[in-house]
């Protein structure tokens, strides 16, 4: 039996979906049926039930956006790194493997080349980086695995939220076997508040940089597969292939979802930053070739967005 925690947010709703199609046997828990964040309390139940696999879905995000986070702090530390570590020592303890959803917003920016070589550049706004995104993207490559977080409590400035995930890998790393599977702004067909293609449609202003992104269910399915396929245990980046500008994603809303409204970029980072946000935003590009390697693939990101587009569901 594999347990499912988390499965009443966002990501978990989408593992619950796919582990019934797989017909897999799951339990589905709830802090409101067993509070999962005390050791004492996870211990006894896994002791008890003894799952082959734990999926962690569980965690503080804000709402309805990251900004909530800077003024819930206590929840936000406690859901995103002390929580992930009771997990991963109960796990440890009863040697059960898992898998922990952690984020790529632990990084900010991407490599690139202006001709000296490969620098890691944070302002992806600059117009010489979005001239060599343009014309030259093969100067351009995402972080990896072995890379170090640049957007964390260690590597400042960073948002609350994102310090507390990467303070969360961290503290999960080693102990035990466990998957981290690095999310990045998720999103799919289905009109949702919580998705970046609905997102998108409903800000006052668009803010543009460059991302990596990933499709929810072919996250999900990539998780489930490398726990099935069994993969090595360790971090991936679990994004789709590639990067996209804000830009080029409201090109494709527009195209085919038709949206009667017209949209404005945040004419600088100055005025988002004034105006529009509390806590630093992470804008990145991954590299997601570990998983791949693996033998796991995901469709490249602007296919996926397409698709997802094309099947829009309100
Ligand atoms: N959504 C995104 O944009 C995004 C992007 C990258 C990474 N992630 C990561 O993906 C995971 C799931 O995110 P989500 O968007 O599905 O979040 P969500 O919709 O807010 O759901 C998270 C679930 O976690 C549980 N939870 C909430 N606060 C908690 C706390 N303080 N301690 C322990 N459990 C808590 C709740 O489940 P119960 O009350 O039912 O137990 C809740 O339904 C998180 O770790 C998040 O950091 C999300």
């Amino acid at each position: 039996m594999i347990l499912l925690l988390g499965a009443t947010g966002y990501i978990g709703q989408a593992f619950q979906t796919e582990l019934t199609c797989r017909g897999e046997r799951f339990v589905a828990l709830s802090r409101s049926q067993v509070d999962y964040t005390k050791f004492q309390s996870l211990y006894d139940y896994l002791k008890s039930s003894r799952p082959s696999f734990i999926i962690n879905a569980a965690g503080y995000t804000g709402k309805p956006n990251v900004d909530a986070c800077e003024s819930a702090k206590a929840d936000t530390l406690q859901g995103n790194t002390l929580f992930p570590q009771v997990l991963a020592n109960a796990c440890a303890a009863l040697e059960i493997p898992w898998g922990h959803v952690s984020s790529g917003c632990i990084f900010a920016g991407a490599w690139i080349d202006y001709g000296n070589g490969w620098v890691v550049e944070k302002d992806m706004t600059k117009p010489e980086f979005r001239a060599i995104a343009k014309d030259s993207p093969e100067k351009i490559r995402g972080f990896d695995e072995t890379m170090t977080p640049n957007f964390s409590f260690r590597d400042e400035p960073c948002s609350f939220y994102s310090g507390t995930k990467a303070l969360g890998e961290e503290a999960i790393q080693d102990v035990g076997h466990s998957y981290i599977w690095r999310l990045r702004i998720p999103f799919d067909e289905f009109d949702n508040p919580r998705n970046y293609l609905t997102k998108i449609q409903r800000y006052a202003k668009v803010y543009n940089n460059f991302n990596s992104l990933s499709h929810r269910g072919d996250f999900v399915n990539a998780c489930l597969d490398s726990w099935f396929q069994k993969v090595p245990f360790g971090t991936y980046n679990v994004t789709n292939p590639g990067y996209v500008s804000t830009a080029e994603v409201l090109e494709m809303i527009m195209e085919t979802l038709k949206p009667e409204r017209e949209f404005e970029f945040w004419k600088s980072d100055v005025e988002f930053y004034t105006t529009g946000a509390v806590a630093a935003r992470s804008n990145c590009i991954m590299d997601s070739s570990k998983l791949l390697k693996a033998g796991i693939q995901m469709p490249i990101v602007h296919h996926s967005l397409k698709t997802a587009l094309s099947k829009w569901i309100l």
